[in-house]
């Protein structure tokens, strides 16, 4: 199983929810752990150093994409010039692979400095990434991470929708995608994509809600997803009573 977390926020991190994060991954059989951006508060080399520890100390294999947190908002210098110099140094190449037993975890940078919260797919990560896709072996699971959702609940979100996430889906999904991880508006919920945007096959969007922030909206509270090899998805809740993340239920497929 994978653990799908996103909106971590470090900088604005809670130490009692990191505390239970690390005690949920201790307690999980986990394949990895996805981390759908927004990975610090800043994009300050010190909240990307702190996020960098806390993971690698958990002994469990672990991939990341940025979000629109994760390039300088203020510093215009660096946004400009450098956007994901801090991002580089902790973590590496913006897009990276992971292999698990079941899954094929393939990351996509979408988030631009030209763009302030929307997110952007270019015509030539269509095309990489569609053959790094491809590369995923017969009988795991192709899943991209990327910050932005593809498809959101309500019209004042759609702004921030990816420029070209429709024809990036498209392609995708021919090269064999079955699921999209995301976060950015800090609700947990899943939603498919093959009737929305025409595909060829079933493609799943996943978006999970703050892991550890104090950044929560809409009254939801913290939360991770868990992804099971048969591609089910339980959302769990940071219980306030007992400081532990707990299983609410099944967010796919869905009971209402
Ligand atoms: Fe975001």
């Amino acid at each position: 199983m994978l653990l799908h977390l996103s909106d971590l926020h470090f900088g604005l991190e809670h130490d009692l929810i990191t505390d239970a994060l690390t005690k949920l991954c201790n307690a999980l059989p986990l394949e990895a752990i996805a981390i759908s951006g927004d990975l610090t508060q800043r994009a300050r080399r010190v909240e990307f150093q702190a996020f960098h520890d806390f993971f690698n100390e958990l002994g469990v294999p672990w991939i990341v994409v940025p979000g629109n947190h994760d390039i300088p908002l203020y510093h215009l210098p660096r946004r400009i010039f450098n956007p994901f110099g801090y991002y580089e140094k902790a973590f590496g190449d913006t897009e990276q692979v992971l292999e698990t037993a079941h899954f094929h975890l393939v990351g996509v940078n979408s988030v631009s400095p030209k763009h302030h919260t929307q997110g952007r797919i270019t015509h030539k990560q269509i095309a990489e990434i569609g053959t790094k896709l491809m590369a995923g072996k017969d009988g795991k699971h192709r899943i991209i991470l990327s910050h932005q959702p593809f498809r959101v609940l309500k019209p004042s979100q759609q702004s921030d929708v990816p420029i070209l996430a429709r024809d990036a889906s498209q392609y995708w999904a021919h090269c064999g995608l079955d699921a999209l991880l995301h976060g950015h508006f800090h609700i947990p919920v899943v939603l498919p994509l093959k009737e929305y945007f025409e595909l060829s096959k079933e493609v799943l969007d996943i978006q999970a809600g703050t892991a550890v922030s104090h950044r929560l909206r809409h009254d939801v509270p913290n939360s991770v997803n868990i992804i099971h090899p048969d591609l089910r998805v339980d959302r769990y809740d940071f219980n306030l009573e007992n400081n532990q993340f707990e299983r609410l239920g099944p967010l796919w497929p869905s009971i209402d």
